[in-house]
């Protein structure tokens, strides 16, 4: 079949704002977008700029507004996103983060954020024996966080992000903060506080579930979101804070 590719163009060295250029692509209903879009590259267009690496799902690195919804360009088929021949798929960039060029975004704030939340294990505690020993139950309690493969999907889908307030933390960071927050191996609860529970931190999510919608981990984003909340809230109280 035939399909209409409509993308999202912006040379910042010779752009003042970004157009919309149309590619018509001969494509199998099962082809993915990331076929679609390394056809236009490898034999009609060259200069069209967006980033990939694995090209299954695992690195990240290919997230985009594809018919107005985050999605990885390598996990979305054809025939999911079109259904007959002629049809247009709108490809965009990553919403609420700099554009650099064409489809690819400046990650930078997206990473920044990670890193705040100290992403890693604390445990100041010296270990008894060759490794901290974890139960297959434990375990499982921050089993889904671990899924998060830091695409940015679920930051430039947030409506709080995306108007109410630039500024907020954004689920990414949050998820990444529970996985280990969750783990009973690790002590860095009030170490990593202050990088959550402040007016820009956890507190602006309105629950508004876009992303846990467009997260393509599935990945119960506003579940964690709420969780993580709620033991800063009861921390607060068992140390006599509102
Ligand atoms: S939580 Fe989901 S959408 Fe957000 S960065 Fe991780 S994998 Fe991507
Ligand atoms: S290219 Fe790695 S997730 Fe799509």
């Amino acid at each position: 079949m035939k399909i209409h590719l409509e993308i999202q163009r912006f040379n910042p060295e010779k752009d003042e704002n970004p157009t919309f250029q149309t590619y018509e692509v001969e494509v199998n209903p099962t082809d993915r977008l990331l076929d679609a879009l390394l056809k236009i590259k490898n034999s009609e267009d060259s200069s069209l700029g967006f980033r990939k690496s694995c090209a299954h799902g695992v690195c990240g690195s290919d997230a985009m507004v594809i018919n107005d919804k985050e999605r990885l360009a390598c996990k979305t088929l054809i025939k999911d996103v079109a259904k007959r021949d002629g049809d247009i798929v709108k490809v965009g960039p990553l919403r609420t983060l700099p554009l650099q060029r064409d489809l690819m975004v400046d990650q930078s704030p997206f990473f920044h954020n990670y890193r705040q939340v100290k992403p890693y294990q604390i445990n100041p505690e010296p270990i008894k024996e060759k490794e901290r020993i974890q139960s297959p139950e434990k375990r499982r309690q921050f089993d889904d966080a671990t899924k998060c493969i830091l695409c940015a999907a679920c930051f430039s889908a947030c409506p709080v992000k995306q108007g109410v307030n630039p500024d907020f933390l954004g689920p990414a960071a949050v998820v990444q903060a529970s996985r280990f927050i969750d783990d009973d191996r690790d002590k860095g609860f009030e170490e990593r506080l202050p990088e959550l529970d402040y007016p820009d931190g956890i507190w602006p999510c309105e629950n508004r579930f876009e992303c846990t919608r467009v997260c393509p981990r599935n990945i119960k984003v506003t579940k964690l979101i709420n969780l993580t909340k709620r033991k800063i809230t009861e921390f607060r109280k068992s140390e006599g804070k509102t």
